[in-house]
C-alpha cells in the first residue's frame, strides 16, 4: 500500500461510507474497517489517522462495540464522531449522559475555545447536523471543551498533546456548515499530502497489480461493455498489456449492435479480446422459458460455463473482475479492507476454477472509476453509459423469449436511447431502456388494422438503485420516442410509458 490511509472504523453509522467520499474528495485515501479491527491489522507507515463513525448503540450499555485500546499506541491523530467521542471519552475517563430521546437534525454550535485547533479559520457560530442519544457530560482529563451547542452540551472536544478529538455532531454530512473544512483540519493534524486522485490511484495501482500477478502472470477478465469491466480492462491492459485476456460473451440479450459497439470503443487500444457470439447457445436454452426465475438461472448457468471454458483455454491464473467498492462493503456487511468474503460478480467462478481474484477498482466508488476511465482514454459514451443487467434483455422481456421479440426490443429500444441522447435526458437520468409486454393490442395504421406487440419505456433517477424515482421527461420527446418506435419498428403499434417508483416497482421487469 503506497497512498497514505486514513481508517475509518465502522459503528454502525449510516453515515460512514459518507465519511469515506468526503475525506476522497478532500485529497485523503480512507478506508473503512469493521470496529473491533486488531491494531495490526490497519498498522503500517501509510495510516495516517484514525476516524470513529456514529453509531445507533449506546457507549453505556454493556454490549455496546467498543474499539481495541491498542490502536491509541498507534500514535496517529483520532477524531471520534458522535458515538466515536462517546467512546473516547468512556474510555479515558470521562462523564457520558443517558438522553431520554434522541436529538435529530439541525443545531447550532459555538466554538469557545479560541486556541481550538479542529475548528481553526472557522466562524464561532455554525449550523451543525446533530443525531444522537447519549453526550458527554464532563470531558476526560487532558481534554478541553472545544464547542458548545445552546444547551450548553459538549459539543466538540480536545486533547492537543496527544492529538485526539471528538466532536458530537457529523461533519460528513451536507446540512453541517464547515464539516469540510473540519475534516480538512483533521487530515492536516494528521499531516497527510492530500494527494490522492485517480491519476494517482492508477500509478500506484499498477505497481501493485505487477506485484501481484508477477512477472509471467496472465489474467482472463469478462467484459461487458460496461464501465466496471472496461474500466478494469483498461487499467490491467496498462499494467501487463497483452498478458491480459479479456473474453466478451454474446448473450444474444444484449443491446442492439452491442458487439460491434464495443469493439469500436476498443478499437483504438491494444486490447486482446476473444470475441465469443454465444446467442444460439442462449436462445436455445430459453427456449419456451417465461418464469423470470428459471430465466435468470439458465443465464448465470451458461454464462459461467461460456466463459469457463474460454477461460480455462487462455490458462490464466488470475481472474480480474470490476468489482467497485459498494460491491465488497455489500458483501462483508461492513468495512472495507477487513473482508470477510468476497463479491464475485461472475458467480462463484474464482473457486470454480481455482483462480485468484484480480480486482483493482475494489476501492473505488462509481464516480471514481468513471473519472479513472477518463483518464484511460475510455470513450465518454462508455463512461457514461447507464448500467446493464447481467442477465440483458431476458428481464425485459416478460414472457417467452425468441429472436424475433429480442430483435424487436432492441430496435425499440436503440431508438428511445437515442432520442434521449439527443435532448440531453440521456445524463440526466440513471437507467432508461424500453421493454416488450407479453401484449398484443389491436391499432389502425394507414387503412390497415394491426395486431402487434405493445412496448413500455422505462427511465428512471436514482442514487443507488435500490430506490428510485420515475424520470419525468417532457411529453415532446415521449410522443417522438413513440411515434418512431411504432413507425420504425414493424410488431409493435403501441408504446406507454411507465410512471411506477421503486418501491413498489423494481426497475427491471424480471
Ligand atoms: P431492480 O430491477 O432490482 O434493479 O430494481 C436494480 C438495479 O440492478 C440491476 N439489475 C441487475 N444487475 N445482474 C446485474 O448485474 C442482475 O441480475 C440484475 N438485476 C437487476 C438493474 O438493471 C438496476 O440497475
Amino acid at each position: 500500500m503506497h497512498h497514505e490511509r486514513i481508517a475509518i472504523l465502522d459503528f454502525g453509522s449510516q453515515y460512514t461510507h459518507l465519511i469515506t467520499r468526503r475525506l476522497r474528495e478532500l485529497g485523503a485515501f480512507g478506508l473503512v474497517y469493521k470496529s473491533d479491527v486488531k491494531p495490526d491489522e490497519i498498522s503500517g507507515n501509510d495510516l495516517k489517522g484514525i476516524i470513529l463513525s456514529g453509531g445507533p448503540n449506546s457507549v453505556l450499555d454493556m454490549a455496546a462495540p467498543g474499539m481495541d485500546t491498542g490502536l491509541l499506541d498507534l500514535g496517529v491523530p483520532i477524531l471520534g464522531i458522535c458515538y466515536g467521542m462517546q467512546l473516547i471519552a468512556r474510555d479515558s475517563r470521562g462523564k457520558i449522559c443517558r438522553a431520554a430521546k434522541r436529538e435529530y437534525g439541525k443545531s447550532t454550535i459555538e466554538v469557545t475555545d479560541k486556541n481550538s485547533v479542529l475548528f481553526k479559520g472557522m466562524k464561532a457560530k455554525q449550523a451543525v447536523w446533530m443525531s444522537h442519544g447519549d453526550h458527554v457530560e464532563t470531558v476526560p482529563d487532558g481534554y478541553t471543551v472545544a464547542a458548545k451547542t445552546s444547551d450548553t452540551l459538549v459539543a466538540a472536544m480536545e486533547n492537543r498533546a496527544l492529538k485526539r478529538f471528538g466532536i458530537q455532531f457529523h461533519p460528513e454530512v451536507t446540512h453541517t456548515q464547515y464539516g469540510n473544512k473540519l475534516l480538512l483540519n483533521f487530515l492536516h493534524l494528521c499531516e497527510m499530502s492530500l494527494n490522492w486522485n485517480a491519476g494517482n490511484f492508477i500509478k500506484e495501482k499498477i505497481e501493485e497489480i505487477h506485484k501481484q500477478i508477477g512477472p509471467g502472470g496472465t489474467v482472463v477478465l469478462g467484459l461487458s461493455g460496461g464501465v466496471d469491466s472496461s474500466v478494469a480492462a483498461l487499467l490491467l491492459n496498462k499494467a501487463i498489456g497483452n498478458r491480459l485476456i479479456c473474453v466478451f460473451v454474446d448473450t444474444g440479450l444484449m443491446r442492439k449492435d452491442e458487439m460491434c459497439h464495443v469493439q469500436n470503443a476498443f478499437a483504438q487500444f491494444d486490447l486482446s479480446v476473444k470475441w465469443i457470439d454465444a446467442s444460439e447457445r442462449f436462445l436455445g436454452e430459453l427456449d419456451g422459458v417465461t418464469d423470470p426465475e428459471q430465466k435468470r438461472k439458465i443465464i448465470g448457468r451458461t454464462f459461467i460455463e461460456v466463459f469457463e471454458r474460454e477461460a480455462k483455454a487462455t490458462g490464466a491464473k488470475f481472474l480480474g473482475q470490476g468489482t467497485l467498492y459498494p460491491d465488497v462493503i455489500e458483501s462483508s456487511g461492513i468495512g472495507g479492507a477487513v473482508l470477510v468474503k468476497s463479491h464475485h460478480n461472475v458467480g462463484g467462478l474464482p473457486e470454480r476454477m481455482n483462480m485468484k481474484l484480480v480486482e483493482p477498482l475494489r476501492e473505488l466508488f462509481k464516480d471514481e472509476v468513471r473519472r479513472v476511465g477518463l483518464i484511460l482514454g475510455l470513450p465518454e459514451d462508455l463512461v457514461w453509459r447507464h448500467p446493464f443487467p447481467g442477465p440483458g434483455l431476458a428481464v425485459r422481456l416478460p414472457g417467452a423469449i425468441t429472436r424475433e421479440r429480442v430483435s424487436l426490443l432492441q430496435d425499440a429500444d436503440a431508438i428511445f436511447i437515442e432520442e434521449l441522447r439527443k435532448s440531453g435526458w440521456y445524463k440526466l437520468t440513471s437507467q432508461a431502456f424500453a421493454v416488450l409486454l407479453p401484449v398484443q393490442t389491436v391499432g389502425i395504421m394507414g387503412d390497415e388494422r394491426t395486431y402487434e406487440s405493445m412496448c413500455a419505456l422505462r427511465a428512471v433517477q436514482s442514487e443507488d438503485f435500490m430506490t428510485a424515482d420515475w424520470a419525468h421527461l417532457p411529453h415532446e420527446l415521449l410522443e417522438r420516442c413513440a411515434q418512431r418506435i411504432v413507425n420504425e419498428v414493424k410488431g409493435i403499434n403501441r408504446v406507454v410509458f411507465d410512471i411506477t417508483s421503486k418501491p413498489p416497482a423494481t426497475i427491471e421487469y424480471e
